[in-house]
């Protein structure tokens, strides 16, 4: 069984909206992500040691490894968009040329993230690339696993449970975060995702 490991991120020192507090502090919930992936492994071990009398115990965690998994996942998507700092997407690029046919506009494509960001409750906003429908695709997932697109490519993945903001802004201020994130995206490594 092959342990995870913490992604290291190769972070800008100032984040325009977004400080390095609330980064510092949404990190510590990141590694725990990655320490509870492999914590549930190492139990469901030791538990199939005596399969009959813990059969429920390994059952449920079996469920709750996807929490885990796609806590640790999503957040690398998140944390690797803002390696860098801020890069603006190329115009030229594949990933451009398909938001253009899909929704018209770069700028489209960003109100449409936005009006999903308005889904009540935690979890995220992404935007799949559907390779057997050839369309963009975006999606809330609550929590960090449910409602996921089964065998999409995520493309970009927004966090919006209430940690990742509250540092720097109240409850009622999550359309100021959404606004903070998404000016200080690199969509270079985006387009590397498509
Ligand atoms: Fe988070």
């Amino acid at each position: 069984m092959q342990k995870y490991t913490s992604q290291e991120f190769n972070l800008p020192q100032e984040i325009n909206g977004i400080s390095s507090k609330q980064i510092e502090e949404h990190l510590k919930l990141y590694a725990g992500y990655v320490k509870h992936s492999n914590l549930i492994q190492e139990k469901i071990e030791l538990l199939l040691q005596d399969k009959e009398q813990n059969s429920y115990i390994i059952s449920e965690l079996n469920r709750r490894f996807g929490f885990e998994f796609n806590g640790m996942r999503m957040h690398e998507y998140y944390f690797e968009q803002l390696e860098e700092g801020l890069k603006e997407i190329n115009p030229e690029s594949n990933l451009n040329q398909k938001i253009i046919n899909d929704f018209e506009s770069f700028g489209n494509f960003i109100e449409k993230i936005k009006e999903v960001t308005k889904t009540r409750g935690i979890g995220w906003v992404i935007v799949y690339f559907d390779k057997k429908q050839d369309n963009l695709n975006i999606s809330w997932v609550s929590d960090h696993e449910l409602g996921q697109l089964g065998g999409l490519q995520i493309i970009l993945a927004i966090d919006l449970w209430e940690h990742a903001f509250m540092v720097d802004y109240l409850p009622n201020e999550k359309g100021q975060y959404i606004e903070k994130y998404l000016e200080n995206i690199n969509w270079e490594k985006v387009e590397k995702r498509f």
